[in-house]
């Protein structure tokens, strides 16, 4: 999609727009397989949950990590027309519920798709045992988050020291352990976190085999990089590595990953429009239509950053673009260098497909973004 596209899209729609182009996605799709041939995709639904894109990526041969079990059943509507022993395989196959803290609730209800589940210790594994008893289980490892660009490790995964009293556990109660998984931290450019997280699960796996418990998959998260910038290497090089590595210590083992922002950050864009202007201490502030509340919230929730551009030719300036609520949080940039604009001229952002529009709210009463899919 190119920005004429979009600016006739903004003017056909109105704004705030937000426009998905499938194209993008099934090339990132391909881009991912053809880097790492031998994982299978589990498209990290979090990052952006329309059904559009779910349906897209099932198409293209996608499994999906779901982490709620609305996030469930969206998955699970796109196989409820299949006859019933393919939908089972499918969500056998092709589903992880990948959030190691489960309401026991969401287990109960989850138990007869016998769904494949993380856990991180030994209290969830009781918990998944009594409301969940034919769940598959995978174990959650801590692992290095160094420098990525939201940090998980603090919050999920088990000490790899724990690992195999934990697998042991598993076993005691008579749960079927499938795998484990870890998460380097999104947006992860580091390599080195990748390499050391391999490094520590062949270690763990050559313990638990030991002492006679079998891993069957190898689940290598999410955190691979969207190319937000020029500094960003070409993820054929993080996955060069990757796959050497995989190759060489799990000959044997089923690879999955659970990509979310390498699959759609890249693949939409937004629109807003100006909506006021004013000069305050010498500096030209703007605002939009659009604001971190909504289709921006990557801005506080992902410590993301979307470059705003002008469609508007001219000499630029340092501005302000503050959104549309009546909040003061609510600035989208505080040093942006724009062309002179009037209400109603329009600016865009690229690279604004993962985690932005999925954690829109309606606060101050403005309805999120609208969002249109092209070339679907
Ligand atoms: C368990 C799990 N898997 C996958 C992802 C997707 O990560 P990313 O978008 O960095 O690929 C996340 C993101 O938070 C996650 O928590």
């Amino acid at each position: 999609m190119t920005p004429d596209t979009l600016q006739s899209l903004a003017r056909e729609h109105g704004t705030p727009l937000v426009v998905v182009d499938h194209e993008i996605l099934r090339q990132n799709y391909a881009d991912f397989k053809r880097c790492l041939p031998n994982v299978q995709i589990y498209y990290a639904v979090k990052a952006t949950p329309a059904p559009a894109i779910l349906g897209t990526l099932y198409r293209a041969g996608g499994s999906f990590d779901v982490a709620s079990l609305a996030e469930f059943m969206l998955v699970h509507d796109l196989i409820k027309d299949l006859p019933a022993s393919q939908r089972q395989d499918f969500i056998w196959d092709q589903i992880i519920y990948a959030n190691p803290i489960k309401p026991k609730e969401t287990l109960q209800a989850l138990d007869q798709y016998k769904p494949l589940v993380t856990f991180d210790n030994a209290l969830e594994l009781q918990k998944i045992k009594q409301y969940a008893p034919q769940a598959g289980v995978i174990l959650r490892l801590k692992v290095p988050n160094t420098g990525s660009m939201v940090e998980l490790s603090s919050k999920f995964g088990c000490d790899p020291g724990e690992a195999v009293a934990l697998i042991q556990q598993a076993a005691d109660l008579n749960l079927v352990l499938e795998g484990i998984s870890f998460h380097v931290g999104s947006q992860c450019t580091n390599v080195e976190n990748y390499v050391q997280a391999l490094h520590l699960v062949a270690g763990v796996i050559s313990e638990a085999l030991s002492r006679g418990h079998e891993v069957r998959i190898l689940d290598i998260g999410g955190g691979f990089p969207a190319r937000y910038n020029q500094h960003v290497r070409p993820f054929d090089d993080l996955a060069q590595v990757i796959d050497a590595e995989i190759r060489r210590l799990f000959p044997d083992l089923q690879i999955i990953a659970e990509p979310g922002r390498f699959l759609v950050a890249s693949a939409a864009m937004s629109a807003a429009q100006i909506i006021g202007k004013a000069v305050r201490d010498g500096k030209i502030c703007y605002y939009i239509d659009d604001s971190v509340y909504h289709t921006f919230s990557g801005i506080i929730f992902d410590h993301c950053v979307y470059p705003l551009k002008a469609f508007k030719e001219g000499p630029e300036s340092i501005c302000a673009v503050f959104g549309q609520t009546c909040d003061a949080l609510d600035t989208i940039s505080l040093a942006e260098n724009l062309p002179e604009l009037e209400m109603g001229d329009l600016l865009y952002a690229e690279m604004i497909g993962a985690y932005s529009s999925a954690s829109a709210t309606g606060f101050n009463g403005f309805a999120p973004a609208k969002v249109v899919h092209v070339n679907v």
